[in-house]
């Protein structure tokens, strides 16, 4: 199976290179764990390797993603003007009005006009909310996750993890190709963020849990050498 980098330093060693090409992988964590600065580094890691991206954000607008992501020196603008990288503001009250046929329209038509090879849906739970019946959000999810991997893209959708330490698999991660758990957790040493993948199809990867932090000037470090105890 082709990979694709994920731009995460040390996640490429965990998955035997990255990510299966063309496949959709859950980003799962905990409110404040990075499942938006993990999207934007796997863009802006398309983004150096030529590939473009495009990032569908359903809850920040790209001025403040702007600032939150001032530390790690992503030139987001220079990206955009060379047509390599594409910000999608899907704020609530337009995806409500387009239903999800109209947003996944709009998407396909930018992902295609970019010719990008990377999406990023943040976070996939506002989608989820308009509707109530599980059946139905399944569906939904089925259908979110065919419209990308049709596109030839490799995709990224985030979603809210609980707090609780052993959750349940919930319904994305069944549905999803791949899943990356992030969360905050206390080890001997006190509070240490905690990245584990509990699963990938088709992939012999690692599934111990690894910590990881944000590091100025480059984002999302996790090291794949260290356990969590
Ligand atoms: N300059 C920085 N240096 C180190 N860590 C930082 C810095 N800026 C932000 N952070 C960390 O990044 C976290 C936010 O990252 P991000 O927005 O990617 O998380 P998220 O999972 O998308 O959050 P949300 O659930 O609110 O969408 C903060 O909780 C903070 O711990
Ligand atoms: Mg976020």
């Amino acid at each position: 199976m082709d990979r694709v980098s994920t731009g995460i330093f040390g996640l490429d060693e965990m998955l035997e290179g990255g990510f299966p090409k063309g496949r959709a992988v859950l980003i799962a964590g905990e409110p404040g764990s990075g499942k938006t600065t993990f999207g934007l580094q796997f863009l802006m890691k398309g983004v150096q390797a030529g590939e473009p991206g495009v990032f569908v954000s359903l809850d920040e607008t790209v001025e403040h993603v702007e600032e939150d992501m001032a530390a790690y020196g992503w030139n987001f603008r220079a990206a955009m003007k060379d047509r390599k990288f594409d910000f999608i503001d899907m704020i609530p009250t337009r995806f409500i009005e387009l239903k999800l046929d109209g947003v996944l329209h709009l998407i396909t038509e930018r992902v295609k006009s970019l010719r990008a090879t990377r999406a990023v849906v943040d976070p996939i739970t506002a989608f989820l909310f308009t509707e109530k019946d599980e059946y139905q959000r399944r569906l939904h999810l089925i259908r979110i996750f065919e419209t990308l991997s049709s596109l030839g893209c490799t995709s990224l959708i985030t979603t809210t993890l609980g707090a609780r330490l052993h959750d349940e698999f919930s319904a994305e991660e069944y549905l999803s190709h791949g899943v990356v758990r992030m969360r905050l957790t206390t080890s001997a040493t006190g509070a240490v963020r905690a990245m584990q993948v509990p699963k990938m199809r088709g992939i012999n990867h690692d599934k111990a849990i690894h910590p990881y932090v944000f590091q100025g000037g480059k984002g999302l470090v996790v090291y794949p050498k260290e356990a969590v105890l």
